[in-house]
């Protein structure tokens, strides 16, 4: 069957599916950071995060949480339910890092006082800027009903992977999330890797994500490799 490209993201290629409720999700090697600013191809990366991303989506949905996955195809493709994407970005922090940190000034690691949920609108050419819950429902992004359900939905998402992360002796950090519509239910989408998590080793504080390619600390991969490795251990036990 001839592959009918439908979006190409910065790290993944959506193409239709056999029919028109699913499609298919090729994660590849590229990596970019700073809105596209600095770019790399990463071999192996695509594979890694098709597993990582398929391992905490079948968790969730083990735990009650619906989510675009369907199945994984091969190494770096996943069927999946085709959704329309709401084009909001949902960031959940448990400690302070990142543009939290410098927009805030405050070290990052430092404990906060409550989980942080922010919404993003998702958009490259604008840089993903934040936006409260009335610019949203203003332009007619999401109601606020459906904000509700984003906000609910992101924290139980949160308790359980910070559960299953602390099994593999990594802190949650923070990460980001998108949902979609799907057959009028709003269900999750995208991924969860460590492209889009920040994921701290409890012991040392050694950084498994994204940001060693960001912040050019080196063994990218052998990070990504490390969160693989503790979440197949994790499923054992
Ligand atoms: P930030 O500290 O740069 O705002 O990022 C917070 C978390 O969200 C971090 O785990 C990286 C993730 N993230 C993405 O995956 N994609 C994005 O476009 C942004 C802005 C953040």
């Amino acid at each position: 069957m001839e592959k009918v490209l439908l979006y190409k993201g910065k790290s993944k290629s959506v193409y239709a599916g056999e029919n028109i409720n699913t499609c298919i999700l090729e994660y590849r090697d590229s990596a970019t950071a700073g809105n596209g600013a600095k770019k790399a191809e990463l071999d192996g990366k695509g594979a890694l995060n098709a597993e990582i991303s398929s391992i905490l989506y079948q968790y969730l949905e083990k735990y009650g949480i619906e989510t675009h996955f369907i199945k994984k195809l091969d190494d770096t493709r996943i069927l999946a339910k085709r959704v329309d994407i709401i084009n909001v970005e949902v960031i959940v922090r448990n400690k302070a890092a990142g543009s939290f940190s410098k927009k805030y000034g405050v070290p990052e690691g430092t404990a906060l006082k409550n989980t942080v949920v922010e919404f993003c609108l998702k958009s490259d050419e604008l840089g993903d800027p934040m936006m409260n819950e009335s610019q949203i429902t203003a332009l007619g992004i999401a109601s606020q009903e459906d904000l509700e359900i984003l906000k609910n939905r992101s924290l139980r998402i949160n308790s359980l992977l910070s559960s299953l992360f602390d099994k593999c002796g990594i802190t949650l950090v923070d990460f980001k999330l998108e949902f979609g519509m799907y057959d009028g239910r709003i269900i999750l989408a995208d991924e969860i890797s460590p492209d889009s998590c920040r994921f701290w080793d409890k012991a040392t504080g050694k950084k498994l994500d994204k940001d060693r390619f960001r912040r050019d600390l080196g063994d990218v991969l052998d990070a990504y490799r490390e969160v693989l490795r503790r979440l197949k251990n994790a499923q054992q036990v």
